[in-house]
C-alpha cells in the first residue's frame, strides 16, 4: 500500500478528490494533509475527512527554501509518506528537494503541458483564443511544470467564458483526472491517460 502525502496551499478541492478516491481497492491511502499556509482552508477540510493534518508556515523562513524543506520534510517523514501529491501547493521546491523524491511526486496543472507553465493559465488561454483548455497531471521534476505527463483531461473553450468560468470547468476536470492518475501511478502504470 503506498502511503500519500497530499500538500496544499488553498481549498484543497483536489485534495478532498483525491482523499475520496483512496478507498476499498485504491492501492493508495491518505497519510497527511500539509499546508504551507496558516488559513489554507484546505486544512481544516482534512481534518473533517478524517486526515491528519500539518501545518509549515513557509513565512518565518523567508528566502531560506532549504530550512523550509527540512521543516517540510518532518511530517512526511513522521507520517511514513512515500508519495507526494502536490495539489495548489503554491512553492516552487528545489532541486534537492525533488531528488529526494525523484519519481515519487505529481502534481496537478490547469492548463495542457507544454502550453501555459507558470501562472494566470485560464487567462492565456483565453487571450490566446483558444478552443480547448485543460489541466495536466506530471511528474515533479527539477524543471518547473516540465516532467514527463501521466494524464491530461480536455475541456471546451465555450463563447462568453471568464476566467472564473473556464477556471471552474477545468477543476471539475482536475478533480476526475488526478484521482484517476494517481490510482494508475500507484498501481505502478506510468502509460498516459488522457480524458475525455
Ligand atoms: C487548482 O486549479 C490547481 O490546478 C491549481 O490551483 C488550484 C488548486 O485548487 N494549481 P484546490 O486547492 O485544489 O481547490
Amino acid at each position: 500500500m503506498r502511503r500519500v502525502a497530499i500538500l496544499i496551499s488553498g481549498a484543497g478541492s483536489n485534495m478532498a478528490a483525491l482523499v475520496a478516491s483512496m478507498t476499498a481497492d485504491h492501492p493508495a491511502r491518505p497519510v497527511l494533509v500539509l499546508a504551507n499556509r496558516p488559513g489554507a482552508g484546505g486544512l481544516a477540510r482534512a481534518a473533517a475527512l478524517g486526515v491528519a493534518t500539518a501545518l509549515v508556515d513557509h513565512r518565518p523562513f523567508g528566502p531560506d527554501r532549504a530550512a523550509f524543506e527540512a521543516a517540510l520534510a518532518l511530517p512526511i517523514a513522521a507520517a511514513g509518506a512515500d508519495l507526494l501529491c502536490l495539489a495548489g501547493f503554491m512553492r516552487i521546491l528545489t532541486g534537492e528537494f525533488v531528488d529526494r523524491f525523484a519519481g515519487r511526486i505529481l502534481n496537478i496543472h490547469p492548463s495542457l503541458l507544454p502550453r501555459y507553465p507558470g501562472l494566470d493559465t485560464h487567462a492565456r488561454a483565453l487571450a490566446a483564443g483558444d478552443a480547448v483548455a485543460g489541466c495536466t497531471v506530471h511528474e515533479v521534476t527539477r524543471a518547473l511544470d516540465s516532467g514527463p505527463i501521466l494524464g491530461q483531461g480536455r475541456v471546451p473553450v465555450l463563447a462568453g467564458d471568464t476566467v472564473a468560468r473556464l477556471a471552474a470547468r477545468v477543476q471539475a476536470m482536475e478533480h476526475v483526472l488526478y484521482p484517476a492518475v494517481l490510482r494508475r501511478f500507484a498501481a505502478g502504470e506510468r502509460g498516459r491517460l488522457d480524458l475525455p
